[in-house]
């Protein structure tokens, strides 16, 4: 045997160590995640998950290959969280609820959190039609951008693990909640109308609030569209006063119990 075979006969069995380990690690990441649900402990981490990075992070301080072993470890993490979220959530999240109740931020930080693919439903069709919300509601009518809302969620319910954000008025359509639990669980986000005033005061890009922007026009609307919202889902979550990580883990631990019923 050459040099050349014999240092390509120890990358094998480098390769198959590495398989060895990642098999061993993702075991214990399920062991992790039992032993949370078992004891109805958070799921999400953020502190953990800083903590075990400035680990690394020191650990590979004078290392010659830091950065890409870096690199290699945040794939190891993007893997660990896709794990549990295979595990917590085998179907579609489906955020629904007023304007300014936190669909988008909520999302967002799921999506970051268990790697799953985020759908802004009002950023899709706006990409799609190559034009703004309000440009949309003014160029075609409001019931245009309702088909666009509907034939997008169809399109989504072929999808497994993602996190959907709808724009406020999606779950008003019956036929757009038949299509939502399809594949997905509904969860509702609410605030009180003084606190989505504060949210959404400064914004433009919503058509329905350029000219009732007031917390009394917010708690018309509202009050019109609750019971829609209410029917239409599965878990509800109040987000007055509470953080991004106290809602999210909210919605988690009511996801998980839905699902144990
Ligand atoms: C709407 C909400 C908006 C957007 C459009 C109509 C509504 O989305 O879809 O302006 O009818 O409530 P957000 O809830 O994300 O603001």
């Amino acid at each position: 045997m050459n040099d050349l075979e014999m240092y390509r006969e120890q990358l094998a069995i480098c390769d198959d160590k590495l398989i060895d380990v990642l098999v061993e690690r993702n075991a214990i990441i399920e062991k992790i995640m039992a032993y949370k649900e078992k004891y109805g402990m958070p799921i999400l981490q953020p502190a953990q998950e800083a903590k075990q990075e400035r680990r690394l992070a020191e650990k590979l301080k004078e290392n010659k290959y830091k950065d890409e072993i870096h690199d290699v470890f945040q794939c190891i993490l993007k893997n660990s969280k896709r794990i549990q979220a295979r595990n917590l959530f085998p179907y579609n999240i489906v955020l629904i609820g007023f304007m300014g109740a936190g669909k988008s931020t909520i999302s967002d930080y799921l999506s970051t959190m268990f790697d799953m693919k985020l759908v802004e439903m009002d950023q899709v069709i706006a990409e799609r039609e190559e034009m703004s919300i309000p440009d949309i509601f003014a160029t075609y009518g409001e019931e245009y951008f309702r088909d666009l809302e509907t034939q997008l969620l169809r399109e989504l319910q072929e999808k497994k693990h993602y996190v959907i954000s709808c724009g406020g008025g999606v779950a008003l359509r019956e036929e757009n909640v038949v299509e939502m639990k399809k594949n997905g669980r509904v969860v509702l986000l609410t605030a009180s109308p003084s606190t989505i005033y504060e949210r959404v005061k400064d914004s433009n890009d919503r058509p329905l609030l350029k000219e009732n922007n007031s917390v009394e026009s917010i708690s018309r609307l509202m009050e019109k569209r609750r019971e829609k919202y209410e029917a239409a889902a599965d878990v509800v979550i109040q987000t007055d006063h509470k953080t991004i990580l106290q809602i999210s883990e909210e919605l988690i631990s009511k996801l998980m119990e839905l699902d144990a019923k």
